[in-house]
């Protein structure tokens, strides 16, 4: 959002204040100020003109205003109603070099999964991609992915669901009656570039299944709703942002809250990776966020797959 138009939505959320005050405090002119104020009246705020001033009565439910008012992280929000996948639009912003934006909306038309999966977007879930530049090796970025995990298990435990993180970045409610584990309710694709050991980009697309009926979402799929009841949206996309922005400044204490909150440790799976089947007992991630598998011909470290948590036997 404009810096401005920020300043005076901060204001008025905290008025009621004049047009007068607003331009002498902001150093813009009172035709401005209103100019700002009707362009957030536009972007559906409920600004009232009182005899003491402009006075915030509503904010709109979802968007990029909603979720930038009060977003103590440094992003820029780029909002759509609609659009085919944040992470395509992510890509294009970061091609063009932008860094710390993200890509928020409402609905997916082309939403993709990994491994060349469709991910089901309906217009209800929380569906957003951030466009990153770490100066970090690219050996590390899996740790933001991890990251991204442990900002949303924690956003959905604080609206008291049960979610938990199976490897390496589903966040589900743990079920054994399902074949996988678990419901699934958060799916995270990362996708970057790089050159000689060198980050250009990372675009980290997150998937909230938020205020979804089931019907609308795959097997073994849940939704915040399903779990607790419909959530603020704005307020959930703003707990996450922040969480995530806690969570990269501090990349030492990524693993161990990964660990704190997986699903995968200690239980039995099966992971699919490109050169086959790995089967045992999940027992650890490495300082990269590779699962470290203990199998009948001993320990395996599998850097990429799907993986599936088996019964006991
Ligand atoms: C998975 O297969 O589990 C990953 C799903 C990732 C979906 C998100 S929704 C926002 C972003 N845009 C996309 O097209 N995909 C990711």
């Amino acid at each position: 959002m404009h810096e401005t138009r920020r300043a005076v939505l901060e204001r008025v959320a905290d008025g009621p204040v004049t047009g007068p005050t607003l331009a002498d405090a902001l150093g813009v002119s009172r035709a401005a100020v209103w100019k700002h104020v009707e362009a957030l009246r536009a972007d559906g705020f409920r600004i009232d003109s009182t005899d003491d001033g402009y006075v915030l009565e509503a904010a709109p439910e979802f968007g990029g205003a909603a979720v930038e008012l009060g977003l103590d992280a440094p992003f820029d929000l780029e909002y759509h109603d609609s659009v085919a996948s944040t992470n395509d639009r992510a890509r294009e912003l970061a091609a063009a070099g932008r860094d710390d934006v993200v890509v928020l909306a409402d609905e997916q038309t082309g939403g993709r999964g990994r491994r060349g999966r469709a991910w089901a977007s309906p217009s209800g879930g929380i569906w957003l991609s951030l466009v990153l530049r770490p100066d970090w090796p690219p050996a590390r970025v899996p740790l933001l992915t991890l990251a991204a995990a442990v900002a949303v298990t924690d956003a959905a435990r604080a609206r008291g669901v049960d979610a938990a993180i199976k490897w390496p970045n589903d966040v589900l409610v743990p079920d054994s009656s399902t074949a996988r584990g678990g419901r699934k309710l958060t799916g995270i694709l990362t996708e970057m570039e790089g050159e000689a050991g060198r980050v250009s980009w990372v675009v980290l697309g997150v998937g909230v299944n938020a205020n979804l009926d089931p019907d609308e979402l795959g097997e073994d799929a849940t939704s915040l709703r399903a779990e607790r009841g419909d959530v603020d949206r704005a307020a959930f996309t703003r707990d996450v942002l922040e969480r995530f922005h806690g969570l990269r400044a501090a990349p030492d204490d990524i693993l161990d809250a990964w660990r704190d909150r997986s699903a995968t440790l200690g239980q039995r799976v099966r992971v699919r990776t490109a050169q086959g089947p790995v089967e045992g007992d999940a027992v650890d991630v490495t300082d990269v966020g590779a699962l470290v598998v203990d199998t009948d011909g001993g320990e395996e470290v599998v850097h990429a797959g799907d993986c599936e948590h088996l019964r006991p036997a």
